[in-house]
């Protein structure tokens, strides 16, 4: 096992440059399967995910070729449909994008039920809904497997998503995109990475338009081709380092940004009373005063984004005053609030409302990751905080961070990774 050890309570000032985005690459690699030919595909960041996602695909039959650390090609044209392994399908949610990129390319799927990040009920009855709608028919299968089949071929449908949901929107669009006709999705997700997605696959020939709007329209097309293309900057990525900023009252530099995907959290910093400068693809963030205690209620993009939530959680805990945080994406994404507590935090939980008592001294501690997100908020808890802070269970952040140690310690962080042997981890677990 390993864990993450930081002595925070240092300002961390410098330059840190942002990765291509976790969910848009996933997306697009394990949806580059409908291409049935080569596609390259840069700026990918990486991670264990993204590792992941290009094992399951090697173990389809697809040949993947890692061109640099970044960059790789996929031909997926000798691909084997339904041969996804079921044990690296359930270690991610992003692996039910295999059930889309089957379905558009061979009219039928079968894939284990995907993993991923516990927030509580995480169903896919608007995806099934949506397969159903374009003429296929899904059923559960034992040990874990979802079988989907369009006997009479899948056609264009009108489908109207009763929540919003990005994979949703995601696998539909896989799924629709060859499929004879017109498919209109309204109420459909709005997130950066569907437009990636989507303009990825038009880089393929496919004709989707709307990406981006809760109303989009996919013209079925006989075939796609290969193509080149480089994953967008990743907006969680670096809303979690503007916010790394602003816990150590430091200042950073944070390159290779699109600025407009920052607009929620940019806004919601500087009602803080953080300093976000933006330029064309960086922006400068700097916090020299006390934190003003804000409320935030996490929406769809281009809402406050739930993927930020528990790294916000930390800095409203700097800040002085009582401030309500509202999920309204997820069940339950609070489960990280009892390792702050460990840290001294004063956190209530009331439903879905955190209601956070600002400005109480936090003091180091032992804790854990509960998920990708909720590791990465310890991380900036013990960066603002002196003292050692060692945070156990750093696989989660390893799914989703690129070089995490690396690009603090480049702006001052004093972060390392530990070796944790198995025995030591255990005892301490028992
Ligand atoms: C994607 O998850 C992301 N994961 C999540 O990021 C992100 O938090 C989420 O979108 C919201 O932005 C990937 O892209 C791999 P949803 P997804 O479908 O697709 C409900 C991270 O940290 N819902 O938009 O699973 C669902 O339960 C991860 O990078 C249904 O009810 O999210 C949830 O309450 C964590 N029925 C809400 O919709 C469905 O059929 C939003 O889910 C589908 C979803």
């Amino acid at each position: 096992m390993e864990k993450i050890v930081v002595n925070g309570g240092a300002p961390l000032n410098g330059v840190i440059e942002v990765s291509g985005m976790k969910n848009a690459a996933l997306a697009i690699i394990l949806g580059s399967l409908i291409t049935e030919d080569k596609c390259i595909i840069e700026n990918l960041p990486a991670i264990n995910d993204v590792s992941t996602s290009l094992e399951i695909l090697r173990q389809m039959g697809l040949g993947i070729r890692m061109i640099n650390k970044n960059t790789v090609e996929i031909d997926s044209s000798g691909a084997i449909g339904g041969s996804s392994p079921a044990d690296l399908v359930r270690k991610m949610r992003a692996s039910y994008y295999l059930m889309g990129a089957e379905l558009g390319r061979y009219g039928k799927a079968y894939v284990a039920y995907p993993g991923g990040c516990d927030f509580g009920v995480r169903p896919i009855d608007q995806h099934i809904k949506g397969f159903e709608a374009l003429g296929a028919s899904v059923t559960l299968e034992e040990g874990g497997f979802v079988k989907i089949s369009a006997e009479n071929g899948l056609k264009g449908a009108n489908i109207y998503f009763d929540v919003n949901t990005v994979g949703g929107t995601i696998n539909i669009i896989l799924a629709a995109v060859k499929a004879p006709g017109l498919t209109v999705i309204e109420n459909a997700a709005r997130e950066p990475h569907v437009v990636d997605l989507a303009n990825f696959l038009n880089a393929c020939g496919a004709k989707i338009s709307g990406a981006g709007t809760d109303t989009i329209k996919i013209k079925g097309v006989e075939k796609l081709h290969g193509c080149t293309y480089a994953i967008i900057p990743d907006m969680i990525e670096a809303g979690t380092y503007m916010i790394a900023a602003a816990a150590t009252k430091g200042t950073l530099k944070i390159t290779n940004v699109i600025p407009k995907h920052l607009e929620s959290i940019s806004a919601k910093l500087e009602e803080m009373g953080v300093t976000v400068e933006e330029y064309d693809d960086y922006v400068i963030v700097s916090r020299h005063d006390k934190l003003n205690r804000v409320n935030i209620k996490t929406l769809p993009y281009p809402g406050f984004p739930t993927d930020m939530q528990p790294q916000m959680c930390v800095l409203l805990c700097l800040a002085e005053g009582i401030s309500y945080l509202s999920e309204s994406v997820f069940d339950n994404r609070f489960r990280y609030v009892e390792e702050l507590k460990r840290m001294g935090a004063s956190i209530k939980v009331d439903g879905k409302t955190a209601i956070i008592e600002g400005g109480k001294s936090l003091h180091a501690a032992p804790v854990r990751a509960v998920d990708l997100r909720a590791g990465v908020a310890m991380v900036l808890a013990g960066l603002a905080i002196s003292g050692r802070t060692e945070i156990e269970e750093i696989s989660h952040i390893e799914r989703g961070y690129d070089d995490i140690v690396g690009k603090l310690r480049s702006v001052g962080a004093d972060i390392k990774k530990v070796f944790v042997p198995d025995t030591v981890y255990f005892e301490r677990a028992n």
